[in-house]
């Protein structure tokens, strides 16, 4: 109860912010209508010379070399007002650009008809052409809208066994609000099973589902599991190789299809596209789940599909292998098995890399002060850019110093604390402590601060051109 309480206090103090920022929005907004006078004019135009001059120099070198124009720059502003707060109120603010979040179409669309269900047991048909109405209604939607990722996560719905499993949660939680942040990504946490029989590795689909009816303006639903964590904040999906497939998941087709490995493929982590095909395959896929009269026979398939899988019952990532393997014809092309880089890996084989790659990584900023230039959080991709072709030598994957994309602590429980008997509690845990200081340090480092053992949680201040 006390629990629910405080959550509810947070959320009215939430809702008292959230009205009081749409409040000063509309002003702003009212005043930007009213205002077309020619002294606004004026002023929009030095703010796009301005962004024009800052814009080129990132291009070219995003620091400046041996002799910053630091004057230039501060005369420039000084002439200059800001919009708004910052340097004095102009009663001018600039035009909305992105997308318009006050407005909806008041013309019907999918959300109006009353068939129309976010569960699993009611189908979408035609889901694309809907999409696509939508988007049409909604035109300050549809710049970016090809490229457009809502990451979705979550877990259980009650507080976790392992004494220090909710702790762990908010922190891999964490994890993936910093790179969302990062690279401008949504992120929808779910916290509720959404169908009682579809149960823990079952209960992503519902979600998953629902998420895309939510988020028509989203091309790509990424699904990442709760264990699992961003180890490499710069790296970006390489969404272009992508363009002609539907499902992307960490895989090796030999291992499906010539080993008929249950572990050729890892379904904790996987990219599916919005559309009508997704939806298909999730019924396909989900047919086998326990809320179907067919579970028993599923699990007795699989496992006599797939020789390796240890235990009886259907299960996702199982089922999944069976459809690539032995669908083939039907789903397969729209598949695409990751294998390059660590779209997803096996925490056992990366947490020993970190420290070399640690150091790896601090030479380069040693070598270039391109890359131990201090800067603001949201032009961090710009030095990802910087960095890339230093890595190009390093490889990916296995066996690289690159950082590892996505770390996975598949047998590791966190939040049931279960973990696989291979290991110990302390290893599992103390692990992923490991990972989630190692991930950190890539974002403290824009707030001036570093983790400088990764065992440990404490933080210190960096020096002005830290590491040289
Ligand atoms: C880290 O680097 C050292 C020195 O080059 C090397 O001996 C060691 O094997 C490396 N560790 C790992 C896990 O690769």
């Amino acid at each position: 109860m006390a629990r629910s309480s405080h959550h509810a206090t947070i959320h009215q103090k939430r809702r008292q912010t959230c009205n009081h920022s749409t409040m000063a929005k509309f002003s702003s907004r009212n005043k930007s209508s009213s205002c077309f006078s020619d002294a606004c004019l004026f002023l929009g135009g030095a703010l796009s010379a301005l962004l024009l001059v800052w814009g080129f120099g990132s291009f070219i070198a995003p620091f400046p070399s041996s002799n910053p124009n630091f004057e230039s720059v501060a005369t420039k502003l000084k002439s200059f007002k800001f919009p708004g707060s910052v340097a004095g109120d102009t009663n001018c603010a600039p035009a909305t650009h992105g997308p318009d979040l006050q407005d909806d179409s008041p013309e019907k669309t999918f959300y109006d008809d009353p068939d129309m269900g976010y569960t699993m047991e009611k189908p979408m048909k035609d889901w694309d052409e809907k999409r696509k109405e939508w988007l049409s209604r909604h035109p300050s939607f549809i710049p970016g809208a090809q490229e457009r990722i809502l990451i979705v996560t979550g877990s259980q719905p009650s507080p976790c066994r392992n004494p220090i499993g909710d702790h762990l949660l908010l922190r891999l939680f964490k994890n993936k609000v910093d790179y969302s942040r990062i690279h401008g990504y949504d992120i929808f946490y779910n916290a509720a099973l959404l169908h009682p029989r579809m149960k823990s590795y079952w209960a992503k689909y519902p979600v998953v589902k629902a998420a895309m009816m939510a988020h028509p303006e989203a091309e790509w639903i990424w699904w990442v599991d709760s264990d699992a964590l961003f180890t490499d904040m710069d790296f970006k999906l390489p969404l272009n190789r992508y363009k002609d497939h539907n499902l992307i998941v960490h895989g090796w087709p030999r291992l499906i299809h010539e080993k008929k490995s249950w572990t050729g493929l890892n379904a904790g982590v996987f990219l599916i596209r919005n559309c009508q095909w997704s939806l298909d395959f999730m019924e396909a896929w989900t047919s086998m789940g326990p809320q179907t009269p067919e579970y028993k026979k599923w699990g007795k398939i699989l496992r006599a599909t797939f020789k390796d899988k240890e235990f009886p019952e259907s299960d996702d990532q199982t089922g999944l292998a069976y459809l690539i393997a032995e669908e083939k014809e039907k789903w397969a092309d729209k598949i695409y098995l990751e294998g390059e880089y660590y779209f997803e890996g096996y925490w056992e084989e990366i947490v020993k890399t970190y420290e070399n790659i640690t150091e790896r990584y601090s030479e380069l900023e040693r070598e270039d002060e391109r890359l131990r230039r201090r800067h603001a959080e949201k032009v961090s991709e710009s030095y990802g850019a910087v960095r890339e072709p230093y890595l190009m030598e390093a490889g990916k994957g296995r066996g690289s110093w690159r950082r590892p994309f996505i770390t996975h602590f598949t047998g590791c429980q966190p939040c049931s604390g279960d973990y696989n008997h291979r290991y110990t509690a302390d290893l599992c845990w103390g692990k992923m402590v490991k990972a989630l200081n190692f991930a950190d340090n890539q974002v403290m480092r824009n707030y001036g601060y570093v983790h400088p053992d990764l065992l440990d949680n404490s933080v210190s201040s960096i020096p002005f051109d830290y590491p040289a």
